[in-house]
């Protein structure tokens, strides 16, 4: 059985000896192991039930650690590392030599960001590698945001899963790559496209309608509850076509009243977004878990952190 635990000397002496753990990031968790493993990441890939053509995040302790990693890092990303990191903030850069095609998956760029946790910090720090992490979650399910997640998730695959609480961020990382002078954001995440262009200028931000051969990983579903799942900004009109189901609805910030709705999600009543965001994902697993027939998400204003949790939505109700 999974332990849940909060020593660290076991999460090092686990990864020291090549197992994967689950460990909390500020995102959401991660499924960690030993870069330089081929046994770990093999095990990430299998316990996650993940296509190999899906490439891995690597996750290090400090930016000395990128020139093993990376190069050519071009000026923009080094600004960008700058003012994210640590935090939510994924770079593609060309790899180094030494990354092996099992985490890129054969592409000549490496994903590396250095993750904003006490925890995941304090392991990274106390080991000599750094760590590839996808999300802790079974392929195309909801990413999980608390150690029970994980633990639900991965009874028995894993040894330990490391309780770090409930991430502070909620969605995974935004993720950033560069095309000479075009800097492009492949996936919308935890820190919004305004941001970034608040330190380097106009962006382009990837259509996410494409599955573009350059991101693999954006796949058109994902994020995906069991039960059905639509995606509206017409909360009202959806309900009243399900009056005899047992409906969830998630709502930004919005009270909803009617006999259909069984189970009500409000994620920020003051509309906060970066409150709606960390409480995303929690609130999914949660509403999947209500035999519901169907679950009602409303569409947020689209705009700073709206945009990440539009993306997700919209996923998540892909048939
Ligand atoms: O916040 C996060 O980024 C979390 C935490 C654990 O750090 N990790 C995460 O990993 O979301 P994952 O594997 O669930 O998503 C990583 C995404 C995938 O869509 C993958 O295709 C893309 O990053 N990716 C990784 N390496 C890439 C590469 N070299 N080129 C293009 N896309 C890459
Ligand atoms: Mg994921």
């Amino acid at each position: 059985m999974i332990k849940i635990s909060t020593d660290i000397d076991f999460a090092v002496q686990l990864l020291n000896n090549e197992k994967i753990i689950g460990f909390p990031t500020e995102t959401v968790y991660g499924l960690a192991g030993n870069i330089f493993s081929e046994k770990a990441i093999n095990r990430i890939f299998e316990t996650k039930q993940r296509p190999k053509f899906n490439p891995l995040i690597i996750h290090i302790a400090n930016i000395e650690q990128l020139e093993q990693l990376a190069i050519e890092i071009p000026e923009k990303a080094k600004q960008l590392a700058k003012a994210f990191w640590p935090g939510s903030l994924t770079l593609l850069l060309r790899k180094h030599p030494s990354v092996t095609d099992l985490i890129t998956a054969g592409k000549p760029t490496v994903a590396v960001r250095i993750p904003n946790h006490p925890i995941a910090l304090e392991i990274l720090n106390a080991l000599d590698f750094p760590l590839a992490a996808p999300s802790a979650n079974p392929f195309g399910s909801i990413s999980p945001t608390t150690a029970n997640h994980v633990a639900d998730f991965f009874p028995t695959e894993i040894d330990a899963v490391f309780d770090g609480g409930e991430c502070q961020n909620g969605i995974e990382s935004t993720i950033v790559g560069f095309d000479n002078e075009n800097v492009i954001v492949y996936r919308l995440g935890a820190i919004a496209v305004e941001d970034i262009e608040a330190v380097i200028g106009k962006v382009k931000v990837f259509n996410a309608d494409d599955i573009a051969p350059n991101a693999p990983g954006m796949l058109k579903k994902h994020y995906s509850p069991k039960t059905n799942f639509v995606f509206t900004s017409e909360v009202e009109n959806e309900i009243k076509k399900y009056q005899n189901k047992r409906i969830g609805v998630l709502s930004f910030d919005k009270n909803y009243e009617s006999q259909s709705i069984a189970v009500l999600k409000i994620l920020s009543v003051s509309s906060n977004f970066k409150e709606a965001s960390q409480k995303l994902y929690a609130a999914m697993h949660q509403l999947d878990k209500e035999n519901l027939d169907l679950i009602i998400a409303e569409k947020f204003p689209d705009k700073g952190l709206g945009k990440s949790i539009n993306d997700r939505l919209k996923r998540a109700a892909e048939e």
